[in-house]
């Protein structure tokens, strides 16, 4: 055996645990273990005094009003986002600090300080504005990774708008599905963002989208130039580059922003075909995103932070914009892929810039091992101090391949547990005081009350398993699903009145770590992105050759789960695959890349019990090749032999 692979083999078994060193807890911002207790005797207490560390235009006059489900933090109390990421900063000793450091795919570079980005943030508030958009109307953004993203939803805050960032791999229908529902009247947009050496085109899709809709206008970035060729269309079409040089370089007043008044709109898939628009409101968001960076990732001012995410998910909004710009930190964003022009380009960035903290997802981490580490070996990772994985639960072996090559056994890895919907991170390590275990998101941030519960809404005993909940309400919550609370009622707070349901499964080991299982609904975890088996079983039968259609998420070893989709034709399709081929297209089609079916396996008939339910659990079993046991509650039995058949195939 390998050497390597001998390595990993031993680490199946992987049970030690591991305590922070004596000189990061010496430097550790939050070292004294008392928080734990002072947090949890009274948390609106806690969160006030952490409260303090975000500017206020007007003091607010109550920590919280709580009538379940719905609550308000720091009531009475007004603020800007824009002004707390990026104006308070100008204004001190951090002015000519590097806030953004911008890397692009094919090399170029951009450094921008607080007092640059400032003024950018300004020239496209003044844009903004000079397009109509006014405060609480909502800008739909669809942007690759470059600096216009952060900047445009530093100007909607500036203003007051209420941005909603649509994941450049979202086809165009899910662009529209997004716009129409949150009635936006602006889109910014590219040409094109660089991917794999390759343009990935945004402006199409953006045209196809807005078509029939209520925007007015859909302001361009030029990114990619000549290989990009986005048309335009002279009614509706604004050039970013030429209309921000038009605009003055006054600054832009921070409009005064109720604490409760909406920051953004992030949708995100769920058990029906639908997708969420959760909705974050101004005050509590930017109290516990700022409080995440200091307890969580313990960052100082000299640290340099650089999140893998894209903005497009709720992970770049928080750790790659709202978090660290709130705290004065620099913050690294990277347009591409891991792997262009190599596979070392991340190190090579952290090296280029002295990253201290490095935060990503597990699915990450298990190509980086697939990879192997002489990609990392290339490069001088001294600077990092700090890692950080999220999306999804972290296996002991990549968790210990992180730890020995980017880490060198030395820096702390925080696993964080969240959700869009949780605004920052809910479950993770500090750094400087709790011991951890690979593949435990180990406790509860000070401040925030998990509990696993049994299906009657009970604790359950150490050394079982149950449903997440959160026990109590917390600033960064999401306040309500945009335009449908009943929906926003249901999905969180319908099980256990006041308690909010995740929707994931845990277990609670004997010293209180939480261990989190994955999702307890439809919902599939593909590279840590949330796809939704209905959104896929919906686009699929839209098709007019499909009859029917299951949809389930089977483990997969870098991915964590991929989709695999199971579809009956109508009668007289061909079946082959031209077929697949082209059902695989209509999911990219209406959904996104992301999306794809990995497998997509053709049946005469879907295993349904005696009532006509299609058994989806069964289904996994045949995908991860499980035995499967009884099968006498099935309307048709011998459907099982020929799906795993056609599964082989
Ligand atoms: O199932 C959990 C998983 O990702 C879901 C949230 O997805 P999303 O809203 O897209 O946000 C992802 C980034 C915050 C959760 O319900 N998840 C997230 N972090 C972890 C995780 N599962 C296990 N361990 C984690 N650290």
């Amino acid at each position: 055996m390998p050497e390597e692979e001998k390595h990993l083999d031993t680490l199946l078994t992987e049970n030690r645990t591991f305590t922070p060193s004596e000189a990061f807890k010496a430097r550790a911002n939050v070292n004294d273990p008392n928080i734990y207790e002072r947090a949890a005797a009274d948390p609106e207490a806690y969160w006030a005094e952490e409260a303090k560390n975000i500017t206020w235009f007007r003091p607010y006059n109550k920590i919280l009003k709580w009538d379940p489900p719905h609550a308000e933090w720091f009531v009475g109390g007004k603020l800007n986002a824009a002004y707390n990421c990026v104006d308070r900063h100008r204004e001190g000793s951090r002015k000519n600090k590097a806030a953004l450091i911008w890397e692009g795919e094919p090399g170029d570079s951009q450094v921008l300080t607080y007092d640059m980005l400032g003024r950018e943030v300004d020239k496209a508030a003044h844009m903004l504005s000079n397009l109509g958009v006014k405060k609480g109307d909502r800008v739909a953004v669809y942007l690759p990774m470059i600096p216009e993203l952060p900047i445009s939803l530093l100007a909607c805050a500036k203003l007051g708008a209420i941005h909603t960032v649509v994941f450049g791999g979202f086809s165009s229908k899910s662009l529209q599905e997004r716009i129409v529902d949150a009635d936006a009247k602006l889109v910014i947009t590219a040409d094109a963002g660089w991917r794999g050496g390759k343009p990935l085109p945004l402006k199409a899709n953006a045209d196809e989208a807005v078509a029939g809709t209520s925007v007015e206008h859909v302001l361009v970035v030029d990114r990619v130039g000549e290989q990009a060729k986005a048309e335009k269309n002279p009614d509706r079409d604004v050039s970013w580059h030429e209309l921000i040089a038009k605009q003055p370089s006054t600054p832009f007043p921070a409009e005064e922003m109720d604490t409760e008044d909406v920051l953004y709109l992030l949708y995100t898939s769920g058990t029906t075909g639908k997708p969420k628009g959760v909705t974050h409101t101004t005050g509590g968001y930017m109290v516990g995103v700022n409080n995440s960076m200091r307890t969580v990732f313990d960052l100082k001012d000299e640290d340099v932070f650089f999140c893998t995410a894209d903005i497009g998910w709720v992970t770049g909004h928080t750790y790659i914009v709202y978090g660290p710009l709130s705290a004065g930190a620099t913050t690294v964003m990277y347009e591409g892929a891991p792997n262009y022009p190599d596979r070392d380009r991340f190190w090579d960035i952290v090296e280029k810039y002295g990253v201290t903290t490095f935060y990503t997802a597990p699915t990450s981490i298990r190509t980086f091992m697939k990879w192997g580490p002489e990609y990392v070996e290339k490069h001088n990772l001294d600077s990092l101090r700090l890692l950080g994985t999220v999306g999804e639960p972290i296996n002991p072996e990549a968790w210990m391949w992180f730890h020995k090559y980017i880490g060198k056994e030395k820096a702390p890895i925080v696993d964080t547990w969240w959700q869009t919907e949780t605004g920052c991170a809910m479950i993770a390590p500090l750094p400087g005081i709790t011991a951890t275990k690979p593949g435990s998101a180990t406790k509860p941030v000070p401040g925030i009350s998990v509990d696993v519960v049994d299906h009657d809404g009970h604790s359950v005993e150490p050394g079982n398993g149950g449903s997440l909940v959160i026990t109590k309400p917390w600033p960064s919550m999401l306040r309500t699903i945009w335009g449908d609370d009943e929906r926003f009622r249901n999905t969180y707070f319908g099980d256990f009145p006041g308690i909010y349901l995740p929707g994931d499964g845990a277990h609670k080991d004997e010293d209180n770590y939480v261990w989190i299982l994955g999702r307890m609904d439809d919902v599939i975890n593909v590279s840590g992105h949330r796809i939704g088996t209905a959104e896929v079983e919906s686009a699929l039968v839209s098709h007019s050759s499909v009859a029917e259609s299951a949809v389930i998420g089977r483990s997969h070893e870098v991915k964590g789960q991929a989709i695999t989709a199971f579809v009956t034709l109508k009668e007289g399709v061909t079946s082959g695959d031209e077929i697949i081929k082209e059902l695989k297209q209509v999911v990219v089609n209406q959904i996104g890349a992301i999306a794809r079916p990995e497998e997509l396996v053709l049946t005469n008939e879907l295993p349904k019990t005696r009532s006509a339910k299609i058994m989806r659990r069964l289904l996994r079993d045949i995908a991860e090749g499980r035995d499967i046991g009884n099968t006498t509650t099935l309307a048709d039995p011998s459907v099982v032999e020929s799906l795993q058949a056609a599964f082989k195939r």
